[in-house]
């Protein structure tokens, strides 16, 4: 049985003629976060929405935006997410030249800081930041694209970063983002995720009955 399970649902799958209403329905499905994935087509292959987009649809909802910057470079672009009105601003190291000068960069704005792991990617790229970051966003499939299948081969990673949290006393959300569905969800609950995104599964399932879905999602 979890327990304050947050389900992060991501826009990638919403039909984008229409955002700002199922952003509407997400919040009214019970979702905690709004997942906003930001694609440059240079750090990944695919492009997808931008500063401009999230102020249009801040004044949808008062849930937390989780923007999940898949950017490089990243700095130059952080004070126009902030503004937009993103909650917690999240990017991987390998876009910036400097991970201790973006953290504090994201502080500047007040946001809450995450940093994001592809597949591949060591812990010891974060380590030394733990103190100083609210989220760690596990990915479990390379990032780019809704849709994927989910890779087990993380499930270590995350159960590594729980125990060096637990061990530490830290208070760092631990994100799993990647191939969720109502299987593979428990799994990463049992190795120490908290945060659940979730596209396809969210929109595509049971007929796109989003409150059905992300509560399976949060109940496993
Ligand atoms: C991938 C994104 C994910 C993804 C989630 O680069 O970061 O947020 O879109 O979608 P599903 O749940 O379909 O894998
Ligand atoms: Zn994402």
């Amino acid at each position: 049985m979890s327990t304050n399970i947050k389900i992060s649902p991501s826009i990638l799958s919403a039909d984008f003629s229409k955002l700002g209403e199922e952003i509407i329905s997400l919040d009214k499905a019970g979702a905690d976060y709004i997942h906003v994935d930001v694609m440059d087509g240079h750090f990944v292959p695919n492009i997808t929405i931008g500063p401009e987009i999230i102020k249009k649809l801040r004044p949808v909802t008062k849930k937390i935006f989780d923007v999940h910057l898949m950017i490089e470079p990243v700095d130059k672009y952080i004070k126009d997410f902030a503004d937009a009105g993103a909650d917690i601003i999240t990017f991987h190291p390998e876009a910036t030249p400097s991970t201790e000068e973006t953290i504090e960069l994201i502080k500047k704005f007040n946001k809450k800081v995450g940093i994001s792991l592809k597949p591949k990617s060591d812990i010891s790229l974060i380590e030394k930041y733990l103190e100083k970051i609210d989220l760690i966003l596990i990915m479990s499939v390379e990032p780019g694209f809704a849709g994927q299948k989910f890779m087990p081969d993380v499930l270590p990673k995350l159960k590594k970063l729980k125990e060096i949290i637990t061990e530490k006393k830290l208070k760092v959300d631990l994100e799993i983002d990647g191939g969720i569905n109502f299987e593979n969800c428990k799994t990463a609950i049992n190795a120490g995720a908290n945060v659940l995104v979730s596209g396809s599964t969210i929109f595509k399932q049971n007929n796109g009955d989003l409150k059905k879905n992300i509560s399976l999602l949060r109940s496993s």
